[in-house]
């Protein structure tokens, strides 16, 4: 396998080290913008110089960002390469579109990396769905917000101290709102979703509340009642129709959530036969998710050409089939919240069942209201 590689920042250089471990791949050129010491691949700042190339049978992305991620993704499969990426956002906003081009031209498009870091959990669904039927997704798919979540409810530190700290450890992203206002998981879920159940589901399907207004004293609150708040994706499907949401999630200090640790990820489906199956792991960070790369890599040498799943079909979207009780601390007044109030906590109340779709449409416009606030399902 010959390899042009795209990025070679914090798992791009990852990728490469680890490449160049092997003698069943090589890397034969990488573009990026500076030459890094010591490298014996190709240097080149033009991408065309990796797609004329007969030699190149892959392409590893792992630049990030939507541009010129796509362009080089369409370029390289029309080329006849196929192409591995840990590009999240890429795959999610191009999803149809990129499984479609590969599909027509017969390449393997893997992102496994994408949706989990350096857990198998794509390969898992992948699995799972050649015997079994999937029912639902849910699970803590972003590092930096686990990291700022079980940072607070060990210490009594603040949340931009603890942001400052994910950072430094090379978690968060270029720019951390993708994390802390749940972009990323966003974009993991849809993918995750969509692999799951056949389905195209959209990031607009997808309403999402971060974790930016998380506070001291919201964290004392959970834990004098006995809950851990984690940022959870979920994805579940009844009747045809799929329910999608990221959310602050109260859980109890029983649930297996609750227990994980720092930058971990803790990822489960459930399947009608096999039951609950969770997968956890380093879900961010240079060689966890270098390695599931080349995991990857080693799957299209061995001779995948494909997608982890194929035949599509629109997702019909509805977050009112789900429904549960909610953490919500509002400055405001609101007639709405009042009628749902069942108790009331130091700083927030907690509300009687409420759909997902009511709940976070009526957040929107609170926020207008006191742009402080905050919620949490509880489960
Ligand atoms: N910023 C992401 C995280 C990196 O913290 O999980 C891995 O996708």
């Amino acid at each position: 396998m010959v390899i042009g590689l795209l990025g070679l920042g914090t798992v791009g250089g990852g990728v490469y080290n680890l490449v160049n471990g092997r003698t069943d791949m090589s890397i034969k050129y990488v573009c990026c913008l500076e030459k890094p010491e010591g490298l014996t691949a190709i240097l080149t700042s033009n991408f065309d110089d990796i797609v004329n190339d007969p030699e190149v049978d892959t392409v590893v992305e792992v630049m990030g960002g939507l541009h010129p991620a796509r362009e080089f993704a369409i370029k390289a499969m029309s080329a006849g390469k196929n192409y591995v990426t840990a590009n999240k956002l890429l795959i999610a906003e191009c999803f149809q579109e990129l499984t479609a081009l590969a599909a027509e031209k017969g390449v393997a498009l893997r992102c496994t990396a994408a949706a989990g870091g350096g857990i198998p959990w794509l390969t898992a669904i992948e699995r799972c769905k050649r015997a079994d039927t999937i029912t639902s997704i849910s699970g803590i798919m972003n590092g930096t917000t686990n990291y700022i979540m079980d940072t607070m409810h060990r210490q009594s530190v603040s949340f931009s101290d603890v942001l400052g700290q994910a950072q430094q450890l090379g978690y968060a992203e270029a720019d951390p709102s993708a994390d802390i206002d749940g972009k990323d998981i966003q974009n993991k879920c849809v993918i995750s979703a969509n692999v799951a159940f056949d389905v195209l589901l959209q990031k607009k399907d997808v309403p999402v509340f971060g974790i930016r207004n998380v506070t001291v004293q919201d964290i004392a609150d959970f834990k004098e009642h006995g809950f851990c708040c984690k940022l959870i994706a979920t994805a579940v499907r009844r009747s045809g129709k799929i329910a999608a949401f990221v959310e602050p999630t109260l859980v109890s200090g029983g649930r297996l959530e609750a227990a994980v640790p720092s930058n971990f990820n803790l990822i489960t489906f459930n399947a009608e036969n096999a039951g609950r199956q969770s997968y956890f792991g380093q879900g961010a960070g240079r060689y966890p998710t270098a390695y599931n790369v080349v995991e990857d890599l080693i799957d299209v040498a061995g001779g995948v050409r494909s997608f982890y799943t194929s035949d599509f079909t629109a997702a019909e979207v509805d977050n009112e089939m789900v429904a549960h009780q909610y953490y919500v601390r509002f400055a405001g007044t609101d007639p709405w919240l009042e009628e749902l109030i069942t108790e009331k906590w130091d700083c927030g109340v907690i509300t009687k069942p409420v759909s997902v779709a009511q709940m976070h449409a009526w957040a929107k416009t609170a926020e207008e209201q006191d742009s402080q606030m905050f919620l949490a399902a509880i489960k």
